[in-house]
């Protein structure tokens, strides 16, 4: 029985990330972002979803100023036509919504001062993302204390991707995060084959419970949801 536990356990924590019914971070809505190039791309990513066992999907253009100029009514608009396009294939079933994968660069706190923002599900949830380098960016816990005062849930995007959240410094970090009510979503990840950083770091995250919702962050109707590298001539 007690070596029953254990192997469930372990197997918990093997650096595996699957996706939940709530695929909280992909890129569907077409032609917005590096994302869906077209609706039957975007079509297809969602039956491609719906057979991985995704019941709903969060959709979350990028808001990134100088690469993609996107603004929450224009994509409002973009997602209502991809919701009215899927209402006409009854093969797709699962639901909807829009939100945002906003860039954390000097235009985020205004933007939050602002209300421009596109929040996501009962929690209010606001997905952002950060350089991936090892310096932390200087208005991390700035935006997460000004996404909460005003009823938001920071939603910090592929949180396995960050170089300053590694080592012990940046386990420090993440508990100075979530104190400040930052939550963390990481991408579903196959098992680990052998020891990354990155696996580690989420092995850290499964251990402490840390990982609070799970995207696919897929961009192309591919397995593995990027674009498919271009096949070198013979
Ligand atoms: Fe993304």
């Amino acid at each position: 029985m007690f070596g029953l536990f254990r192997k469930k356990r372990r197997r918990a924590c093997d650096g595996a990330v699957t996706l939940r019914p709530r695929d909280c971070h992909t890129h569907v809505v077409p032609e917005v972002d590096d994302g869906s190039r077209s609706m039957e791309e975007s079509l297809q990513m969602l039956r491609m979803l719906q057979e991985q066992g995704a019941k709903r999907v969060i959709a979350t253009p990028h808001i990134y100023p100088g690469r993609f100029d996107n603004e929450p009514d224009p994509l409002r608009r973009s997602f209502d036509g991809l919701l009215a396009e899927v209402a006409k294939h009854s093969e797709i079933t699962v639901e909807l919504e829009l939100g945002a994968e906003h860039w954390l660069g000097p235009g985020l706190l205004p933007r939050i001062e602002a209300g421009k923002l596109l929040p996501f599900g009962p929690e209010r949830y606001v997905l952002f993302e950060t350089t991936t380098g090892s310096e932390t960016p200087d208005t991390l816990m700035d935006v997460c204390f000004a996404l909460c005062d005003r009823g938001f849930t920071p939603l910090l995007a592929h949180v396995e991707r960050y170089r300053y959240l590694r080592g012990e410094s940046g386990l420090e970090l993440l508990e100075d995060l979530r104190s400040a009510g930052a939550r963390f979503q990481v991408n579903r990840t196959p098992v680990a084959k052998r020891a990354t950083p990155r696996a580690d770091f989420v092995k850290q995250l499964q251990e402490r419970d840390w990982i609070d919702e799970v995207g696919s962050d897929m961009h192309r109707p591919t397995a593995s949801g990027r674009p498919e590298a271009p096949r070198r001539a013979a």
